[in-house]
């Protein structure tokens, strides 16, 4: 049966749903009222039961945060994701995940990327979604192709080798592209133009616990620079020759490198090697100007020139990674022990039961990756000579592979 259309209901029928709705209450309320007759001693239940009607919607608010008062004076930052028509559905996962956990407090705009135009439909529905204000640009192809100085034929045989070794992406060029972009494009692009802070977001991430403060805030009262949650060791067939190229160039330009830098973290034997230890980058919350600055431009224009991009399979973690560790003073680097985020297949969930508590997360702290012995978190608290975060006995195991 076809349902009617609403201008074909008489008023008269409204009425008398109208009557009918209001005489089930009334005779709600006398039973309710007859019932607590007979039983002098409680409160008219009817009161508690709202009270706690009402608990019962805040706690199933609970994968959901609570607004602030606006009007909110947000930090000078944005939300930043790369995408395609085709991660449509992906990346509405993940921008409900940050919009429930984050986002929907503070309400910061988003700005996506695309090599390709965005389809109408991609555009209404995750505007939609978004709280804060959402731009759609497309990738310019001075961004998104190769640079004149590529052997192409030599790049063809770099994929070709890497997709025989089985290396994940080996054979893919628009992975490389990708990464490329990633690594020294995205913060070039106008659209950012106007902005200090970014914070990236992938399709398919998820956030596993409400976050307790403005995290771009955070990273501007502390005057920090870059923050990373999940840390991990980067395929050395991908990189062969990342990390020689990049001692050509520090021995160019040694004016770079930091006092007080974390090259700790990423090195073994007094800088000879890389021990291939880097921040995921897939998520980052860091300051654009960073990127934006001398010392990185010419760091990305150097290794571009070299065309490990295209020949190898440079990745834009181990580049920022790098720069971060070699060019920052290593007290403006955070780690967010805080923030549940899971990344296929990776996960961080926050060791401490405490924070877990606090900040309402729904993770198994049992499948975080951040103290296994594949990770190098426990690498980066050593090169900061920083104690470990909290955790508690159910964690402990974990823990112990690493020691
Ligand atoms: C979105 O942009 C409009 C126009 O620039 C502005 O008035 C509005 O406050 C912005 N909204 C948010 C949530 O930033
Ligand atoms: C935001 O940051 C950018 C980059 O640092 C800067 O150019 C811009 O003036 C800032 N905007 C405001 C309102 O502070
Ligand atoms: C890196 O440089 C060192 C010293 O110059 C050299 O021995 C080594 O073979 C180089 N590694 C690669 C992968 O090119
Ligand atoms: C690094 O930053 C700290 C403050 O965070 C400062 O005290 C220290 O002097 C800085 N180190 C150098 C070498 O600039
Ligand atoms: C590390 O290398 C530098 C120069 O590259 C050298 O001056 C220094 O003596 C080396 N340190 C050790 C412990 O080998």
């Amino acid at each position: 049966m076809k349902y009617f259309p609403i201008s074909l209901i008489s008023r008269n029928s409204l009425r008398a749903l109208r009557i009918l709705v209001i005489t089930m209450a009334i005779t709600g309320l006398i039973y309710q009222f007859s019932f607590n007759i007979f039983s002098p001693y409680k409160l008219p239940y009817s009161i508690q039961d709202l009270s706690s009607l009402e608990i019962l919607s805040h706690s199933q608010g609970n994968s959901d945060i609570k607004t602030i008062d606006q009007p909110y004076q947000r930090a000078n930052a944005t939300f930043v994701t790369l995408a395609q028509n085709k991660d449509l559905y992906s990346l509405m996962e993940a921008i409900q995940s940050v919009e429930n956990s984050f986002n929907k407090k503070y309400k910061y705009d988003w700005v996506f990327f695309n090599d390709n135009e965005f389809s109408p439909e991609f555009k209404e529905i995750i505007s939609n979604q978004v709280s804060g204000n959402a731009s759609f640009h497309i990738i310019g192809k001075e961004y998104w192709g190769y640079p004149d100085w590529i052997d192409l034929e030599k790049a063809k045989k770099g994929r070709e080798e890497m997709a025989a070794a089985k290396i994940v992406y080996g054979g893919s060029e628009s992975y490389r592209h990708m990464c490329r972009f990633e690594s020294g494009f995205f913060y070039r692009h106008p659209a950012l133009n106007n902005y200090k802070y970014y914070w990236r977001v992938e399709p398919g991430v998820k956030y596993t616990c409400l976050a307790d403060k403005d995290y771009f805030k955070y990273m501007e009262d502390n005057d920090l620079t870059y923050g990373f949650t999940l840390s991990l060791i980067e395929f050395r067939r991908s990189i062969p020759t990342l990390w020689n190229t990049t001692l050509d160039f520090i021995h160019q330009n040694p004016q770079y490198i930091h006092k007080n830098n974390l090259v700790e973290f990423i090195t073994e034997a007094n800088m000879t090697e890389y021990n291939l230890c880097h921040f995921w980058s897939n998520f980052e919350i860091a300051d654009l100007d960073f990127y934006r600055s001398e010392a990185y431009s010419k760091y990305f224009d150097y290794l571009d020139s070299q065309g490990g991009f295209f020949y190898e399979r440079w990745g834009d973690a181990p580049v920022h990674s790098i720069a971060v560790s070699l060019f920052l003073n290593k007290t403006k680097i955070h780690h967010f022990d805080n923030i549940g985020y899971e990344h296929p297949p990776f996960q961080s969930c926050p060791s401490s039961k405490k924070t877990r508590l606090e900040n309402k997360c729904f993770c198994n702290p049992r499948k975080s990756f951040t103290w296994t012995y594949k990770s190098c978190v426990a690498k980066y608290y050593e090169a900061q000579g920083l104690p470990r975060p909290p955790f508690e006995k159910d964690t402990q195991k974990v823990l112990m592979n690493n020691e």
